[in-house]
This record gives C-alpha cells, sequence and structure tokens, in this order.
C-alpha cells in the first residue's frame, strides 16, 4: 500500500507503541485519529503527535463510540489497535482472583470490537494491525493471563484473515519494550530494566518505535494477512 494520503484510526494511540505508531504513520503522509481514554494522554500526546494526528476520546470497549467514530472517518484505509483494555492480571493463576483473569481480556474484546465495527468501513485494499505480546509464545510464572490474551489475539488474526479479505488483518508480537505500561518507578527504571532484559540476545528493552516500524510495514506489504511479525530482542529464543 502507498500510505502517503490514506486515513488510518489508531486506537491505544495515545501513549506508547500506538503512539510511535500514529507519529509514524503522520510522518509519512498519513491523516491519523488516535483514539484513547484519558484526557491527560491526549494532551501529553498531542503536544509531539504533529499536525496530521487528531485525537478522539474513546474507550474502546464502548461500541456505540466506536460505531460513531468509524462512521465519521469512513472510508478510512488503516486500522492499528494497541489499546491495553485497561486490565492485566499477574500472579500465580492457582491464587489469580478470577474476575482480573476475565478483565485481562478487555484487550481482546477491544480488538474484536473495532475489527467487527471498524472492516466495513475500510477500503478494499485496506489494512489492520494489532498487538499480542512474547508471552503468547514464552509464558513466563506468572503471566498465564497476558499470555491467553496473546494467543488468544494471534488466533483472532489466523481467523479473521479468510473472512475480511481483501483487506488484511495481522499483529505484531512485541518482546519487552520501554513504554508507560511497564509501570516501574522512575528511579529504578534503568536499572529494572537492564536486568530484566540483560539475558536475552539483544540485552535491552526494544523502544515503541521498532515496533511501531514492523506495523507500518504489515500496513505497506500487501502479500502479508494472517501473520504475526515478532519484535522481540530475541527473548523467544531464551
Ligand atoms: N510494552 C511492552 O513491553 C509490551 C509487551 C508485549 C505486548 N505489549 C502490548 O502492546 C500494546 C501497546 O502497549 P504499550 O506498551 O504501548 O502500552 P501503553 O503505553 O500503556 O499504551 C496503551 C494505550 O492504550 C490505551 N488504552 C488502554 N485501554 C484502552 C481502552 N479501553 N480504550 C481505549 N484506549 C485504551 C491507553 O490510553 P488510555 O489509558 O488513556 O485509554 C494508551 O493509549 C498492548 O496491547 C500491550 O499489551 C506491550
Amino acid at each position: 500500500m502507498d500510505i502517503e494520503g490514506k486515513r488510518a484510526v489508531v486506537l491505544g494511540g495515545t501513549s506508547g507503541i500506538g503512539l510511535a505508531a500514529a507519529r509514524q504513520l503522520a510522518a509519512a503522509g498519513v491523516h491519523v485519529i488516535a483514539g484513547g481514554r484519558s484526557k491527560q494522554n491526549i494532551e501529553t500526546a498531542a503536544k509531539t503527535a504533529g499536525e496530521r494526528v487528531t485525537f478522539r476520546e474513546i474507550d474502546v470497549l464502548d461500541r456505540d463510540a466506536l460505531t460513531a467514530l468509524f462512521s465519521d472517518v469512513r472510508p478510512f484505509d488503516i486500522l492499528v489497535n494497541a489499546a491495553t483494555g485497561g486490565e492485566r492480571a499477574v500472579g500465580p493463576f492457582l491464587e489469580m482472583d478470577l474476575d482480573g483473569f476475565q478483565g485481562s481480556f478487555r484487550k481482546l474484546w477491544g480488538y474484536a470490537n473495532s475489527v467487527r465495527l471498524g472492516a466495513p468501513e475500510m477500503a478494499d485494499d485496506g489494512a489492520i494491525v494489532l498487538v499480542s505480546g512474547f508471552p503468547a509464545r514464552k509464558c513466563n510464572a506468572g503471566a498465564s493471563a497476558i499470555s491467553t490474551v496473546g494467543n488468544a489475539v494471534e488466533g483472532f488474526v489466523r481467523a479473521i484473515a479468510p473472512e475480511i479479505a481483501p483487506r488484511r488483518i495481522n499483529a505484531v508480537s512485541p518482546g519487552f519494550i520501554d513504554t508507560p505500561m511497564l509501570t516501574i518507578p522512575a528511579a529504578d527504571r534503568d536499572e529494572l530494566i537492564a536486568k530484566a532484559t540483560a539475558h536475552l540476545p539483544i540485552p535491552r528493552a526494544g523502544s515503541a518505535d521498532e515496533v511501531a516500524d514492523a506495523i507500518l510495514f504489515l500496513i505497506r506489504n500487501d502479500y502479508v494477512t494472517g501473520s504475526v511479525v515478532d519484535v522481540e530482542g530475541g527473548i523467544l529464543r531464551t
């Protein structure tokens, strides 16, 4: 896809990987509507996003709001959903609060909502990119909820690809990426990230821009659908 002049919706586009994708798309000449729930994230993101990115307050779990958004922007060409959904349960499964486990699936419901309601409003050559995560295929103790959701996202992409053709749908799977999702106090951040990544073939955290770069690859390359691209510093090989 020649993306210059196209229209994109980037959900979860007010922070981290989604914001990096919104910025890179805008820099390539795409008109971007970036969405997230909090006004504060929108205000901060707007300072660095550039004039081709317009922000909108939206919760990906609110189907009426998504329907209204897609109806405002249709027809559009590119849908990126990087929203975390807002809840992640961590810890041993046998001690886990099951509401927390279930709540982790908000990410999947947000993705499903956006594809179900967004794809019909997209151009026939449109491209969708979702975000899974390395725990889907490399699950450390305590990450069962995140892992299960990541597998569901990857399965969803494979299942939906034949149904939405000729539109395309793919996922990126990030490794350990330094974004606001990693809620580590600033004072300890560098040390804890260095410790957590020291064993990796590429012994550092990735950046949101490195993941966004793969998102743009999946949007531009017309011969990829139903695939997952790993951007993970080699964590899957450890
Ligand atoms: N960072 C990592 O190491 C890592 C690793 C593996 C996978 N991932 C995945 O990568 C994706 C992006 O994560 P990130 O690291 O960029 O996180 P982030 O910096 O925390 O950004 C998350 C974005 O999602 C938005 N969001 C969350 N819940 C939402 C909802 N219900 N409706 C609308 N927007 C919502 C947030 O804005 P509001 O809170 O204002 O709504 C924000 O814009 C996620 O799917 C995450 O699971 C990240």
